[in-house]
């Protein structure tokens, strides 16, 4: 199973994600979590180039190809491989990542976005997608109590967040077969309990082949 979490930054998804592969791996499940950008030697390096607040002249064609280029090198290094081998796999944002990001909030189109969408998953459609919905202010206000620099994805503006959050109401609106839509401004643990919820009605028993035969 592939368990993708959207949203706005300091939506709650790491919060969640942890919360969430604590449970499963209480219950035996063989989980693996990955982030985007990132996850892979190249994806690394692709990330820092992505973030750095230096590169303010980043064009928008660009920052789209590097974050499909880095997703499409997880894809084929980790993710599938993993999923090949039944492990459920969990990742901090995905190709909806993009379409929020670059389409809704940069302006590309989104009808050109699909195609390297296509090319860079492989095939790696996740089964669900938690998308945690904060209003911009809230994200904002996490973000001042949070120590540390500002990355160059973070410089953008308010009314950048807001054309963000509103691509991904749509974005959840259009592919309701796989979103689960929540308020991230609710207690983590009442959010953590809808996850649980959820993910509990699609899990199948754990795989426990690999701890030997019955004796
Ligand atoms: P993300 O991974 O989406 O950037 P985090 O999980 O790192 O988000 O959370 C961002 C900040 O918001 C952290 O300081 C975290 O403690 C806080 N936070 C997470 N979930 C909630 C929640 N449900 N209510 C209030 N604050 C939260
Ligand atoms: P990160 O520090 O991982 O942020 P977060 O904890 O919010 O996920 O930085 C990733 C940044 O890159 C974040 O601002 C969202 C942005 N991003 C895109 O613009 N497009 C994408 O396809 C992805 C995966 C991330």
């Amino acid at each position: 199973m592939f368990i993708t979490f959207e949203g706005i930054d300091f939506s709650g998804k790491s919060t969640q994600i942890s919360l969430l592969r604590q449970r499963l791996e209480e219950m035996g499940h063989d989980t693996l979590v990955v982030r985007e950008p990132g996850g892979t030697v190249i994806s690394e390096h692709i990330r820092a180039l992505l973030l750095d607040p230096s590169f303010v002249h980043m064009d928008p064609v660009s920052e789209f190809l590097l974050f499909s280029a880095s997703r499409s090198q997880l894809v084929r290094e980790v993710i599938r491989p993993a999923l090949n081998r039944g492990t459920l796999v969990i990742a901090d944002r995905f190709f909806d990542s993009s379409t929020a990001y670059q389409g809704y909030g940069r302006g590309l189109e989104l009808e050109d976005l699909l195609r390297v969408h296509h090319l860079a998953i492989h095939g790696s459609m996740p089964d669900l997608t938690i998308f945690l919905d904060i209003p911009v202010a809230e994200s904002f206000a996490r973000r001042a109590q949070r120590a540390g620099d500002i990355d160059r994805m973070e410089r953008a503006d308010e009314a950048f967040y807001n054309r963000v959050r509103d691509g991904y109401l749509q974005i959840a609106a259009a592919a309701q077969e796989r979103f689960l839509l929540l308020d991230g401004e609710r207690p983590q643990e009442d959010i953590a309990e809808d996850i649980w919820e959820i993910v509990g009605t699609k899990l199948s028993p754990p795989d426990n082949s690999h701890e030997g035969g019955t004796t």
